[in-house]
């Protein structure tokens, strides 16, 4: 069974249907990216994987659980699950290590010591060794969302989902969290995310997605997609990127 099933799923704000009766599944260890136009619902599929948002139909499985029955507990879901956005959303008033201490502490109740110890191994994990006692704010765009990262790692989640992780940043930055994900993808890591950088989906895709008509209208390696695209809709989205 795959890590993480998406099965019909419908996701409609008023009158825009932007999720229409979407498939998606992961395999544990594979790093999935989505492509797609402005407003094909990338975002709106990772927030309904987060239970940001409530699907109107279809179901979701992570585990083999159903995380979209009402039953489930969806603190206890989103614990299971990383979470980094364009904007890093460090707390500024706390430094970079009591950001990465706080989830371990307050979602999954380790000791304050040992998620101390904890964070600063990941923080070492992604190069921040030395930032740990700075605050967010003295901190590049690229050092922070790598503080992000950290932050949704150090809970060793299930899936890592990040939605736009390199937009807000130079492009001189952007080489650093790419080489990040890279690394985490060859340490198997689950990783879903998305992207308007072709560059960057193909260097760190294992299978690119792209999104249309609220759904996936075509998938596989970075190679097939990006440069030998199948449906007419993809080359499309794919030659208006390049003008
Ligand atoms: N909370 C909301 N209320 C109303 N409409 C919304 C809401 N969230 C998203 N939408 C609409 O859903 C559609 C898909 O938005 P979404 O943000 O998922 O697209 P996206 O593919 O992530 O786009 P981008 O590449 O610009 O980030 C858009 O038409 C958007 O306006
Ligand atoms: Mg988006």
């Amino acid at each position: 069974m795959s890590l993480l099933d998406v099965r019909g799923v419908r996701k409609a704000f008023g009158e825009t249907l932007v999720l229409d009766d979407l498939d998606l599944s992961l395999d544990e260890g594979e790093c999935v990216v989505l492509i797609g136009a402005s407003g094909s619902g990338k975002s709106t599929l990772l927030r309904c994987i987060d239970l940001l948002e409530v699907v109107d139909d279809g179901t979701i499985h992570l585990d083999g659980q159903d995380i979209t029955d009402p039953r489930v507990d969806a603190d206890a879901v989103r614990a299971r699950m990383g979470v980094v956005f364009q904007q890093y959303n460090l707390f500024p008033h706390m430094s970079v290590l009591d950001n990465v201490v706080l989830a371990p502490v307050r979602v999954h109740g380790v000791p304050r010591a040992e998620a101390r110890e904890r964070a600063t191994a990941m923080l070492e994990r992604v190069g921040l060794a030395e930032k740990a006692h700075a605050r967010p704010d003295d901190l590049s765009g690229g050092q922070q969302q790598r503080a992000a990262i950290a932050r949704a790692l150090v809970t060793d989640p299930r899936l890592l989902l990040l939605d736009e992780v390199t937009s807000a940043l130079d492009p001189e930055l952007v080489g650093e969290v790419l080489d990040l994900l890279r690394a985490l993808r060859d340490e198997g890591r689950t990783m879903l995310l998305n992207t308007h950088e072709m560059g960057f989906a193909r260097r760190v895709a294992d299978r690119v997605c792209f999104l249309s008509g609220g759904r996936v209208l075509e998938q596989g390696p970075p190679e097939q997609v990006l440069e030998n695209p199948q449906h007419e809709r993809t080359a499309g989205f794919l030659s208006r990127l390049h003008t």
